[in-house]
């Protein structure tokens, strides 16, 4: 069932537990979110990267698929279909090719701007019942072409765009997208802290879910974090799965090309992946 993702946080939030977005690039991806989601009895959330989007041939093949794909696997937990990381211009073509939910990340413009922008947004998606998140104080790392420094948000500024009525907002707290280098300092709980008496009741999104350990993200949950994205662990675990079937020489072995088995042990290895994520995010069962 697609559905923005307004409800499905606050509630979270106020059972302090999270939602997962789980970043799709293709039907493999989509196809095991949504089946696992379903087992799990979970809200869910499909992250789109406009890199992802560009690959997939468009906001709109992504929208179609996903709208298709929901009902013909009869899925039936709330699931919200994403932008992330939103650029202005991709935060328009989103509304316009079925989306239920954008985030607008202007942490790279000067507050005023990212203020201007994201008024204008907010208005926009609420008036087509979307959800809108809006970021402060860049994530670090890379993310397809997006690239943060990984400061900390001021908690003010984001009490100012809390206050716009974004449905939600991702604040940098030290955390990065990709895998963590060795010297990583870890979250910054104290940053956390501040946002959260900032922002009220506001769900708070942490992005860079990968490699983040079990406790950290617990604790995160219990200072407001509702929304936790994660693309990276999934990529790895279809690296992995595919690699070993490759070189266990089952591509060679009868009709082990066939792309349909070809690609089913990376498959399976998202589809554990999610509902490990679910269960430590406290989702399962709360659809
Ligand atoms: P990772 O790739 O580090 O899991 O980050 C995902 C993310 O934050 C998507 O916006």
């Amino acid at each position: 069932m697609l559905v923005s993702a307004t409800e499905m946080l606050k509630k979270a939030r106020a059972g302090k537990y999270a939602v997962g977005q789980f970043n799709i690039n293709n039907l493999e991806w989509t196809k095991a979110i949504l089946l696992t989601a379903q087992e799990c009895n979970s809200p869910v959330i499909l992250g789109v990267s406009e890199g992802a989007g560009k690959y997939m041939t468009g906001f709109e093949t992504v929208a179609a698929m996903v709208k298709a794909m929901d009902e013909s696997l009869g899925i039936t937990v709330p699931v919200a279909l994403h932008l992330d990381h939103g650029s202005y211009d991709g935060c328009y073509k989103c509304i316009k090719a079925g989306f239920t939910s954008i985030m607008f990340d202007g942490s790279h413009f000067p507050i005023e701007e990212n203020v201007a922008k994201t008024t204008e947004l907010v208005n926009v998606a609420h008036q087509l019942g979307l959800s809108i998140e809006a970021e402060v104080g860049a994530i670090g790392g890379e993310e397809d072409g997006v690239v943060g420094k990984g400061e900390c948000a001021d908690p003010n500024e984001c009490k100012q765009i809390a206050d716009l009525g974004v449905d939600f907002l991702a604040a940098g707290i030290g955390n990065i997208h990709g895998v963590y280098p060795d010297n990583w300092e870890g979250l910054s709980f104290e940053t956390l802290e501040a946002v959260n008496n900032a922002v009220g009741e506001m769900p708070l999104v942490l992005h860079g879910g990968t490699g983040i350990p079990d406790d950290m993200i617990t604790k995160a949950i219990s200072l407001g974090v509702a929304k936790i994205n994660v693309n990276t662990e999934c990529q790895l675990v279809f690296a992995d799965a595919t690699r070993g079937y490759i070189e266990a020489g089952k591509d060679k072995q009868g009709k082990g090309f066939d792309p349909r088995k070809l690609l089913a042990p990376g498959f399976e290895a998202i589809k554990a992946k999610v509902k490990e994520k679910m269960e430590l995010f406290g989702s399962v069962d709360k659809a």
